[in-house]
């Protein structure tokens, strides 16, 4: 192989693990923080034949689900949250999903705390992570004129979250394990910002938030009753199509458009004054 060839191979690999982009100047050890970890330390699932390529057929998305540890650590640091404040603050604190190792911010929340609506996406692209915000890159902004389109702006009356704190690497799909590991987190930050509606956009945080099987295309408009682990108020949940899909396929905006008409009507029978916004 050339020199040329190596260096284009080297791209591809580095694409491949997820270093799709240049951020700052200096390169960052994240590895070097001793106390992020792996939730499950790689030697203890896989041979090391096995663990040098990925086998045939697998996806780069499967990697080994969380040890119960993970888990457990993750509901009990959530539960023991009062406030919002105190949740993003055991967030941080939480070492227990890999992803934490390769993102750049812990992505907590947007828009107005205590509003009538929320909303939750799945996880962080490039932009999010970069900005430690949610929904700021094209997707979002896309949500942004969806919302405005029937009276809701996140200055004024939506919160905005994701089911997963930390971006994927090279925005590839989320684990099971991964979600697993920080499906606490978001179930506490619902029964915290307490909501009086929940919208679920995108088929994985529909189906991890709602606990359903079927896919987004039988889910969306269709609500449904959530409830925290807490056993706290059930509140009424509308699924709906991620904006990310609507943009790449802009036909479906029409269902998206019967949903958010939904959504309206509810707030209005709901006689939810959108105008006052939050104290
Ligand atoms: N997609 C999501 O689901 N969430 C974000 O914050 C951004 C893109």
């Amino acid at each position: 192989m050339d020199a040329r060839a190596a260096a284009l191979a080297l791209l591809a690999w580095y694409a491949e693990a997820g270093a799709d982009e240049a951020i700052g100047h200096e390169p960052i050890d994240r590895f070097a923080n001793p106390r992020v970890v792996p939730a499950v330390p790689l030697a203890a699932t896989a041979p090391p034949s096995a663990r040098r390529r990925r086998p045939a057929g697998r996806s780069r998305s499967a990697r080994p689900m969380p040890a119960e540890g993970s888990i457990a650590a993750a509901r009990s640091a959530a539960l023991a949250a009062r406030s919002l404040e105190e949740l993003r603050a055991a967030l941080l604190d939480f070492d227990g999903c890999a992803l934490k190792v390769t993102a750049t911010n812990t992505v907590f929340a947007d828009g107005v705390a205590g509003a009538p609506v929320m909303i939750v996406g799945e996880a962080p692209g490039a932009d999010e992570d970069r900005a430690g915000k949610p929904f700021v890159g094209l997707s979002g902004q896309l949500l942004d004129r969806m919302l405005a389109s029937i009276g809701l702006d996140r200055r004024r009356n939506v919160y905005i979250s994701n089911v997963l704190p930390w971006r994927p690497p090279g925005n590839r799909n989320p684990t099971e394990g991964e979600m697993g590991a920080c499906l606490a987190f978001i179930q506490r930050h619902i029964e915290l910002a307490a909501p009086r509606v929940l919208v679920v956009v995108g088929g994985t945080s529909a189906k991890a938030l709602l606990d359903r099987r079927e896919g987004i295309t039988r889910l969306r408009g269709r609500w449904f009753d959530w409830q925290g682990p807490s056993g706290g108020a059930v509140v009424p949940a509308l699924a709906t199509y991620h904006p990310a899909y609507l943009l790449r396929s802009p036909a479906q905006k029409a269902s998206a458009w019967k949903d958010l008409l939904a959504l309206k009507r509810w707030l209005t029978e709901a006689g939810i004054d959108l105008a006052a916004g939050v104290e």
